[in-house]
C-alpha cells in the first residue's frame, strides 16, 4: 500500500516512523494502518489542494454540527457505510443469535424500567402495534436481561429531534421468567435521516435519498453475553432495498399481523391494531 514513488513513500516512511515509540501496541497498529491508507487515498485520487479544503471544511462542519442531541459524526459513519462495515467485522456470524445493525444516532438510555404491557408511544397518534417478544439464549428463555426499544412517531421524527418533548416512544423493560417482554406502541414509518446538515449535502451531491425504512430499534443486554444491537423492519416498505444507512439484513424483516380487540394499559380497548411477535437470541460472551 506504500507509493511506489519514492517521494510519496519517504513521507508515509516517515510518519509511521514518528509512531515507534507509541506505548499502545493497538494505538500504533490503527495510527500506522490510518496513516497508510490516508496517504494511498490522496495518491489514488492525484487530492488536488481545493478538494483537501474541501474535505478539511466538510469534516469541521460535521463536527460544529454535533451536540447532545444531534451525532451528524455517527450519521456520516452510517451513510458511507462504515458503521455496518464495523458490525460486519465484528460479527462474522450470528451463530444462532439475532443479527446486528447499526446503532443509528437516536440512542438515549431510558430513564427508568417501564412495566411490561406499557404504551410507550403515551397517545402519539399512529396505528396502534401490540409486541410480544420474547429473549432467548441457547433456544432457552433468558431472564433479567434489559431490553432498550426506541422508535420514531408517525411523522418520522424521533421525541430527541423535537425541541422540550419529554422521553416518548423509547423504553426500558426488563425480561420476565420466561424471557418475555410486552409493550404497546404506533407501527414504524419510513422516515428521513436529518439532511439539513453537511451529510444531507454529501447525498444531495450524489442524489441520494435520505430515508430510511419502517423499523424499530433494539438493545439487550445481560452480564455474561455480547449486547445485541439490532433493528426489526417491517416488511412491505418501499425503502427496503435503499436504506440510506445501509442498515437492513433479511433476517431482520418481519411481518406484522392484525390483532383481536384487546384492552390496553389502564383499560381502553383498542378494536384493530397491529401486533408483533418476535423473538431474539443472545449470544454468550466467549
Ligand atoms: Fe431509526
Amino acid at each position: 500500500m506504500i507509493s511506489s514513488n519514492p517521494v510519496l513513500a519517504a513521507i508515509t516512511e516517515q510518519v509511521i516512523a514518528s509512531f515507534a515509540e507509541t506505548e499502545n501496541p493497538r494505538l500504533r497498529e490503527v495510527l500506522e494502518s490510518l496513516v497508510k491508507h490516508l496517504h494511498a487515498f490522496a495518491e489514488d485520487t492525484q487530492l488536488s489542494f481545493d478538494e483537501w479544503m474541501v474535505g478539511i471544511q466538510f469534516l469541521s462542519r460535521v463536527g460544529q454540527m454535533c451536540d447532545d442531541k444531534r451525532q451528524e459524526f455517527i450519521l456520516l459513519s452510517d451513510t458511507l457505510g462504515l458503521s455496518m462495515f464495523v458490525d460486519a467485522v465484528n460479527h462474522p456470524d450470528a451463530d444462532g443469535a439475532t443479527e446486528t445493525t447499526v446503532l443509528g444516532p437516536f440512542y438515549v438510555p431510558p430513564l427508568a424500567e417501564s412495566a411490561h404491557g406499557s404504551d410507550i408511544a403515551k397517545g402519539t397518534p399512529g396505528v396502534p402495534m401490540y409486541a410480544e417478544c420474547q429473549v432467548l439464549a441457547d433456544g432457552l428463555p433468558l431472564s433479567d436481561a434489559w431490553v432498550d426499544v426506541w422508535q420514531s412517531d408517525d411523522d418520522g421524527y424521533y421525541d430527541v429531534q423535537k425541541p422540550g418533548q419529554i422521553e416518548n416512544l423509547r423504553a426500558r423493560f426488563r425480561t420476565d421468567a420466561d424471557g418475555r417482554f410486552t409493550f404497546w406502541s404506533i407501527v414504524p414509518t419510513f422516515y428521513p435521516i436529518p439532511d439539513d446538515g453537511p451529510v444531507g449535502d454529501m447525498l444531495k451531491a450524489t442524489s441520494r435519498h435520505p430515508y430510511r425504512p419502517a423499523h424499530i430499534h433494539f438493545m439487550i443486554g445481560k452480564d455474561g453475553f455480547e449486547t445485541l444491537v439490532t433493528h426489526l423492519f417491517i416488511d412491505g416498505d418501499k425503502y427496503l432495498t435503499s436504506d440510506a444507512v445501509f442498515g437492513v439484513k433479511k433476517s431482520l424483516i418481519i411481518s406484522l399481523a392484525d390483532g383481536e380487540p384487546r384492552t390496553r394499559g389502564s383499560g381502553d380497548h383498542v378494536p384493530a391494531h397491529k401486533r408483533l411477535v418476535h423473538s431474539f437470541g443472545l449470544r454468550k460472551v466467549d
